[in-house]
């Protein structure tokens, strides 16, 4: 997923270059990121459009031609398409444990072709897909990619990076992500317009694209040093460090790695570890901010702008098109995070957005529900645009705060000895929340009407206010010092530290 986790280098700086096997990692993360948010972003536009609709769910089919039928809030309140869109994230769920034991056993390179193969796989089965069960085993399929693909590229990526870019190159997947998004919304603008009936065969076959991208580039690169070294391989470890930092001289960091892999290795049962005292602050602030990042509402959005769009009674094409302007704001906007998160740090951005998402969502509610009625809507051009300048701003301020820490921070505050399993944990309970917004928003749209932008807002105010208390200050601070520099200084965290002498101790301890 966005995000990732520091390796098991931590806050040393080690010699290296930036070599053209790191560079290579880039762009396979690039297809990693695109591949998911051309996933995230490609099924509202699709279910909008009239050709899809009538062949898979004819009944919202005809709530879309006569609005009369069910009002305005209603028309798309269907399990089945609903369903189309939140099967994918069910996958993910369960896909990401069995992806960190292929991370940890196969290691990264494979477990990131097993990725590409089922993103192909869910691509074909999309693409010619005759009937809704097709249609669903796809998207099915493509989820189980995404659990694999976000549970081994960032890992990937932290451990290639040379520490002083591992950070920028955190945000930059979360960054593919956002492209990948706006390509779809794109490519569902240019196909809405095709006569034939196969646009959205087209919208969705061309995600394979970035499958084939992520297939053909993991065969490619190389397995990271960690990886090898875990397993086993150590001379191989050595050799593939020396090429990809560029240096002779990599002995200072192959030896932390080896003892790194030799800690995580007393570890015996992951998961169990998780659940100790002293993990405690880094595993809630992880499934918190899982929770929080969801219920801001963000894939209301990215999954249904279109749709949404149309409820507020835009037409087809202006629906689109709206839906392109979201996701190049949230494109833009995940810049100002990669340009401040370091300097202005992680509360500041959290706590600006959270004031700015709580009054652009107000915002919306408020016009909503005063201009769109069951039956009637009043909304006009200027409030349209209104509506349409709220929804951006939200989005923005989502992009440089959430959107890209949600995932920054849990993968930078666990101790070496529990980011593994921390990170599946941080994934799953992602693809859960993300799951429960896809299968939900559109009936809750029908029965909260207006009322559902209220309901984020509170979130909103929730998470602003846990923020300001709970969530610590993270820039500038090596991924193995947290314990030390972070939660034993926090006012509420440090009670929970006080057995952290007894146990395994991270790896800059040993
Ligand atoms: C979230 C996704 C969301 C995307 C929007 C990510 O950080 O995890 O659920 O669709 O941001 O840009």
């Amino acid at each position: 997923m966005a995000g990732g986790f520091g390796a098991a280098t931590g806050g040393t700086e080690f010699e290296a270059r930036i070599t053209p096997l790191v560079i290579i990692s880039c762009i396979m993360a690039a297809s990693g990121g695109l591949m998911f948010g051309y996933d995230v972003g490609i099924s509202g536009g699709v279910t909008s459009m009239p050709e899809f609709l009538k062949e898979f769910f004819p009944t919202v089919y005809k709530n879309q031609q006569d609005p009369g039928l069910t009002g305005n809030y209603c028309k798309y309140d269907n399990q089945g398409l609903q369903l189309f869109t939140s099967s994918l994230y069910l996958a993910a769920l369960l896909a990401t444990f069995f992806a960190s034991y292929t991370t940890k056993t196969l290691g990264r390179k494979m477990t990131m072709l097993i990725a590409g193969i089922l993103f192909l796989a869910g691509t074909a089965f999309n693409a010619a897909a005759l009937n809704l069960a097709m249609l669903i085993v796809g998207r099915l399929l493509l989820g189980c990619g995404v659990g694999f693909a976000n549970q081994a590229i960032p890992l990937f990526l932290s451990e290639i990076a040379p520490t002083r870019i591992r950070g920028a190159l955190n945000i930059l997947f979360q960054l593919n992500i956002t492209i990948g998004i706006l390509v779809a919304n794109l490519i569902n603008y240019g196909t809405s317009k095709l006569t034939n009936g196969y646009g959205w065969r087209i919208s969705l076959g061309l995600a394979g694209i970035p499958a084939l991208l992520l297939t053909v580039g993991s065969l490619i690169v190389v397995d990271t040093p960690n990886s090898l070294i875990s397993r086993g391989k150590l001379d191989e470890g050595k050799e593939i460090l020396r090429r990809i930092r560029g240096v002779d001289n990599v002995d200072p960091e192959y030896l932390e790695i080896v003892e790194a892999s030799r800690a995580a290795a007393e570890v015996k049962n992951p998961f169990q570890n998780l659940l100790k005292r002293r993990n405690r602050p880094s595993l809630v602030i992880a499934i918190v901010m899982q929770i929080f990042q969801q219920f801001t509402g963000i894939n209301a959005i990215m999954f249904y702008a279109p749709v949404l769009f149309q409820t507020l009674g835009f037409k087809s094409d202006a629906s689109l098109y709206s839906s392109v302007i979201t996701g190049l704001v949230n494109v833009l906007s995940t810049l100002v995070s990669v340009a401040f998160v370091d300097k202005a740090g992680r509360r500041m951005l959290l706590i600006e957005a959270g004031v700015q998402m709580f009054l652009s969502q107000m915002g919306v509610a408020i016009v909503m529900g005063l201009k769109v009625k069951d039956h009637s809507n009043n909304l006009g051009h200027g409030l349209g645009i209104l509506v349409l300048i709220l929804v951006c701003s939200f989005v923005a301020s989502f992009a440089w705060s959430w959107g890209p820490l949600g995932w920054l921070i849990p993968s930078e505050t666990f101790a070496a000895e529990a980011r593994s399993a921390g990170q599946s944990v941080v994934v799953s309970t992602n693809m859960l929340f993300t799951f429960v917004i896809a299968q939900a928003f559109l009936s809750m749209l029908c029965h909260m009407k207006f009322g559902i932008f209220f309901f984020f807002s509170a979130w909103v105010f929730v998470m602003t206010i846990f923020t300001i208390f709970f969530i610590p200050e993270t820039k500038n601070t090596p991924i193995d010092e947290m314990n030390d520099r972070v939660w034993k200084k926090h006012w509420y965290w440090q009670r929970y530290m006080d057995d952290f002498e007894d146990g395994p101790k991270s790896k800059d301890q040993v």
